[in-house]
C-alpha cells in the first residue's frame, strides 16, 4: 500500500519509523510519503492560511496549495478509470463521518490513501469540491471532540490501517480477537504469575479446558460490552 500525506508538520509522521509501521516500510509493505504543504506555497512567507470571508474567528487554509499538492498526488483523471484505482483522499475533519474498525478494514484494501491535514479553523471548500472531481474524496472524524488539526488523526488512522495490511502483524490470529473485530470490547488477558499481589487468575484459564475458557472469554466480553458500551449492543 501506497500512502501519502500532506501536512505543515511533517515532523509529526516521524513517528511512523518505529515499531511494526517502521518494520512495515522497512519491508516494503508500506511506502510512506509526507509532503510539506508549504513546499507548494509561493509567497515569500509561504503563507498557508487567510483570513476568513465573511469574518469570524480565526484562519481558513488558503486553497492554492493545496490544490497544487493534490495535483501533484492524484494522477490526471483518476475518478475515470474503470478499475477505479485512483487514490483514496481523506481529510480528518470533525464534521466527517466517525472513524471505526470498519473504516480501518474498508481502507486497509485501498492500494493508495492520500492524507490531508487540515489547522486553523480548516481548509477553503472548494479543495474538497475540486478533489472530488478528480477522485474520492471523504471527511472522516476521530470522534466527538476537537484536535488543534488532523495530524494526531492520521497517526491513529494509519495505525489502525497499517496493522491491517497483511504480514505487518506477525500472527494474524491476534487481530481476530480483539476489541471492535467480532464488535465487542475485548476480554480481558492475565500472564505470569498465577497469583500477584493477592490477586490470583481466574481459575479456569488454568483449568486447559479450551471450550470453558473460550465460553468464559465470550461472557467476559458481553458482561463489559454491556456495562461500558452498551450502544455496541444496539
Ligand atoms: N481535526 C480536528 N478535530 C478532529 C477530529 N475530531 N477528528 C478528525 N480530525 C480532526
Amino acid at each position: 500500500m501506497r500512502i501519502d500525506i500532506v501536512t505543515i508538520f511533517p515532523t509529526f509522521f516521524d513517528a511512523l519509523d518505529i515499531s511494526l509501521l517502521g518494520k512495515a516500510k522497512s519491508a516494503g509493505l508500506l511506502e510512506l510519503g509526507v509532503h510539506d504543504l508549504r513546499d507548494f506555497a509561493h509567497d515569500r512567507h509561504r503563507s498557508v492560511d487567510d483570513t476568513p470571508y465573511g469574518g469570524g474567528a480565526g484562519m481558513v487554509m488558503k486553497p492554492e496549495p493545496w490544490g497544487e499538492a493534490l495535483d501533484a498526488l492524484i494522477p490526471e483523471r483518476s475518478a475515470d478509470r474503470a478499475d477505479g484505482s485512483g487514490p483514496l483522499v481523506i481529510f480528518p475533519s470533525p464534521a466527517g463521518e466517525v472513524f471505526t474498525q470498519a473504516s480501518a478494514r474498508a481502507f486497509a484494501a485501498e492500494s493508495h490513501l492520500v492524507f490531508g491535514c487540515g489547522r486553523y479553523e480548516g481548509i477553503d471548500q472548494r479543495v474538497f469540491d475540486d478533489a472530488a472531481e478528480r477522485s474520492r474524496v471523504k471527511l472522516v472524524s476521530m470522534g466527538d471532540y476537537v484536535l488543534n488539526g488532523g495530524e494526531v488523526a492520521v497517526l491513529a488512522m494509519i495505525e489502525a490501517i497499517g496493522r491491517l495490511i497483511p504480514g505487518v502483524v506477525g500472527n494474524p490470529e491476534s487481530l481476530v480477537e480483539e476489541s471492535h473485530e467480532d464488535g465487542l470490547l475485548e476480554y480481558p488477558s492475565y500472564t505470569k504469575p498465577a497469583e500477584w499481589r493477592g490477586r490470583p487468575v481466574p481459575p479456569v484459564l488454568l483449568s486447559g479446558n479450551h471450550g470453558a475458557i473460550a465460553a468464559w472469554r465470550r461472557e467476559q466480553q458481553l458482561e463489559r460490552t454491556r456495562r461500558v458500551r452498551p450502544d455496541l449492543l444496539g
